[in-house]
């Protein structure tokens, strides 16, 4: 498996296109954000910026910097992530472009023009968004080290996963999450609920249903990543508002249904890699809490991750 920061990296092909310049270009993503609309780095996407990326563009001879300026609805903390690299490499950071509507589509191509005019260096541009499917290493210490120690004190009793399906290219990594839950509290895992079209809308709840019968113990789903909302929504038929923090991007939120309501949407907190890192939070504000910008951002991630 490719490493994460591997992955973020995408050479541009120039051939052929409007932006024939013979300068490479590099593009990455901010770095890992909490989850929950909290501000700054994750002890993730710090440990990313400060002792990965500065490292790695160090040997690329980058001429330019772009990044986008934060605003309250778009480019949270990739300022963040690219001042250690500029800082490293003693460049300034070009934030002219937005990623905005009130930017042309052409700001950051003329940017990258104007640089190649004058000069056959590399170009970093950090930019939101890029999404990859896999357990990152991250994602092999979360389960590790994390979940089934999380769990162990929830008196679960009913562990519910749905199973790969590579036609519909769901529920790639929900088996090897929920694996070491279930061996950590002996128990199976029902995957006879898929995330796909073939499924019935009622199948996870007629699980539960069926299991509450005869036991009062917790029930535990671990489920597709991008459909958790949909899964809240339409299996189990509950009022979403509360978890509008299920944004499909951040990979430790975790939600408690009781009585047919959501009660709590909160972190799993695993140390080291949730939460803000110390001195990132650097925005004025928080967030703002499921605005507009954030349901259309998930809307699009999730069609976007249907065609992966
Ligand atoms: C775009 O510009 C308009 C008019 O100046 C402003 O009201 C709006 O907030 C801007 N949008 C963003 C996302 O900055
Ligand atoms: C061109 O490069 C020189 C030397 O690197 C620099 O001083 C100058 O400002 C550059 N001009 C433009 C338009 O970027
Ligand atoms: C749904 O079922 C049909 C008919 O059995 C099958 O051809 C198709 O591959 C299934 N779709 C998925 C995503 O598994
Ligand atoms: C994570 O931390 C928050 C804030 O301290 C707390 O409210 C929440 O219950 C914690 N989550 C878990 C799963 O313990």
């Amino acid at each position: 498996m490719k490493s994460a920061f591997q992955n973020m990296i995408v050479l541009l092909t120039l051939a052929g296109s409007a932006l024939a310049i013979s300068n490479p270009i590099y593009v990455i993503s901010n770095a890992e954000v909490p989850s929950l609309f909290r501000p700054g780095l994750s002890p993730v996407g710090l440990q990313r910026a400060t002792q990965c990326l500065p490292q790695l563009f160090s040997t690329l001879n980058i001429g330019k910097i772009i990044t986008c300026p934060q605003s309250e609805d778009s480019c949270f903390e990739t300022l963040a992530t690219t001042q250690p690299i500029a800082d490293a490499l003693g460049l300034p950071i070009d934030t002219s472009c937005g990623a905005d509507e009130n930017t042309s589509d052409n700001c950051v191509s003329d940017l990258t023009k104007k640089f190649a005019k004058n000069s056959t260096q590399s170009i970093l541009i950090v930019w939101p968004s890029l999404f990859r499917p896999g357990l990152s290493p991250i994602g092999e210490q979360r389960v590790a080290q994390c979940l089934p120690q999380l769990f162990s004190t929830l008196d679960i009793g009913k562990i519910i996963s749905c199973p790969r399906n590579d036609e519909s290219q769901v529920c790639f990594e929900t088996l090897a999450t929920a694996q070491p839950i279930a061996d950590a509290l002996g128990l199976p895992i029902d995957t006879t609920c898929g995330a796909d079209e073939n499924t019935s809308d009622d199948c996870i709840s007629g699980l539960t249903t069926k299991f509450a019968k005869s036991s009062t113990q917790a029930i535990l789903i671990v489920w597709e990543f991008s459909e958790v909302h949909t899964l809240l929504e339409e299996s189990l038929d509950l009022d979403t508002d509360p978890a509008d923090a299920i944004d499909g991007i951040h990979y430790d939120v975790f939600t408690t249904v009781i009585k047919g309501k959501i009660t709590q949407v909160t972190s799993q907190n695993c140390t080291d890699i949730d939460g803000i890192a110390p001195g990132t939070d650097k925005s004025k504000r928080r967030r703002s809490v499921a605005g507009a910008g954030e349901k259309r951002r998930r809307r699009e991630r999730k069609s976007r991750s249907r065609q992966l």
